[in-house]
């Protein structure tokens, strides 16, 4: 079966449930047992204590909408397993403790999404995780295998994470997920206890599949394009049964976990994720040339666009499937003149966020990135005449209008 009819068919079978075409919302917070010993046994499986037959208990551990999306999500990655969270920043904290202690390691990329800096800075570096940035591009294989190489000494008995997100948001710069996978392999070597965990939100699950690459987990962020609509804050998190089964405990353990509304929302959208992230693509590739040529703006990031000698554009065809749909670009001028842009759009929605059937459009630097600190902004390139668009599945000319008039306001 392909992937399009997967995300349609798997996880649900009407005929259990009245000849329903589509899953009823399993509006349930706990599980009627068939007997004591069943309950005894569902528990201790549910809590990890014993492996054995699964069922269901209570809705924090697992739910029939859950696990829904969860099969075809799963079946979607080509992923053994998958657990989805009430959002992506409940998805990105709770792997991360399923793997993270005191004195541990994470490297990660810079830029990431200004919650996932925030998250890195006020509360694993608070725990005594030492959470060190290298900068995202074509470099980062290496600028990360020096910094690891400069710390190695003191990984005896410790977790090191290699922390990627590629394209990186905002500044949509990739990072060779091949390599990172490499530098993470010579640590496993080693002896050392090394994971890399890749935030696939840009591009997946429709043009880039890094568990293709052996990463070891995939986090999404299914706010984005996995909800589609701009109506759900979920996430979700990807990988081998073994580290999803340890990332549920968590997420069984602190509450982390999704409602049945918002997971049945997801799994309607997933129906739909292969025509709108396409129709998106479609629309941005027109967008982003037209921006490339508009004389008020400085220089668009565009996959399509990269320079075709450059490393990026090698990266890029080396591991995606298609460019997607965020276009980041600098307008001549600065914070002014960029907001004077923004406050003059009228199709594109003035909001944070992505992936939805609407074009949303930002100020990265006043918004999504705004707890960063100066010197890792100047280090990412987020400057005040950054802008981010996440470009919609609306006709692409009406789009082109919206800027061109904007552009021309300022
Ligand atoms: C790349 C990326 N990862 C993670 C997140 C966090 O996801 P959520 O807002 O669903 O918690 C975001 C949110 O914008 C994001 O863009």
């Amino acid at each position: 079966m392909e992937k399009e009819t997967v995300v349609i068919s798997k996880g649900y079978d009407p005929l259990k449930y009245n000849g329903a075409v589509k899953p009823p919302i399993f509006l349930t917070s706990t599980y009627k047992f068939k007997s004591a010993e069943e309950g005894e046994s569902f528990i201790r499986v549910a809590l990890g204590l014993d492996k054995g037959e699964e069922g269901f208990v209570y809705s924090r551990f697992a739910n029939p909408n859950f696990d829904i999306v969860e099969e075809r999500l799963s079946l979607l990655e080509g992923a053994e397993s998958a657990a989805i969270f009430g959002s992506g920043m409940a998805a990105i904290t709770s792997t991360l403790l399923a793997f993270v202690k005191n004195g541990d390691y994470i490297f990660y990329t810079n830029p990431v999404y200004g919650g996932t800096e925030f998250l890195f800075k006020e509360f694993f570096e608070k725990m005594g995780i030492s959470t060190i940035h290298v900068k995202a591009g074509s470099e980062t294989p290496k600028l990360m295998e020096d910094k690891i190489n400069s710390h190695k000494t003191n990984f005896k008995g410790k977790t090191v994470i290699l922390y990627i997100e590629t394209p990186a948001n905002p500044n949509n710069v990739m990072i060779d997920i091949e390599a990172i996978v490499k530098i993470k392999d010579k640590l496993v070597k080693e002896g050392i206890n090394a994971k890399v965990i890749a935030d696939n939100t840009f591009m997946g699950p429709i043009f880039q599949s890094p568990l293709e690459q052996k990463v070891d987990i995939i986090i999404y962020s299914a706010t984005k394009f996995i909800g589609g609509h701009s109506d759900v804050i979920a996430g979700a998190a990807l990988g081998s049964k073994e580290n999803i089964s340890k990332i549920k405990g968590i997420r069984g353990m602190i509450g982390t976990n999704g409602n049945p509304f918002d997971s049945w929302l997801m799994a309607r959208s997933l129906e739909t994720i292969h025509i709108r992230m396409q129709r998106q693509m479609e629309n941005a590739t027109k967008v982003a040339e037209f921006l490339s040529k508009h004389p008020k703006v400085e220089r668009v990031v565009y996959p399509e666009l990269y320079d075709k000698k450059s490393e990026q554009y090698k990266i890029y065809k080396k591991q995606c499937k298609g460019p997607g749909s965020l276009i980041s670009f600098y307008i001549k001028g600065g914070k002014k003149e960029a907001f004077e842009f923004l406050n003059s759009v009228k199709i594109c929605k003035l909001a944070v966020s992505l992936g939805g059937t609407e074009s949303l459009i930002e100020h990265p630097k006043a918004m999504t990135h705004s707890e960063v600190n100066e010197e890792t902004l100047k280090d990412a390139e987020i400057t005040d005449s950054m802008i981010r668009l996440s470009v919609g599945i609306e006709n692409y000319q009406d789009l082109i209008n919206d800027l061109k008039s904007a552009l021309d306001k300022i």
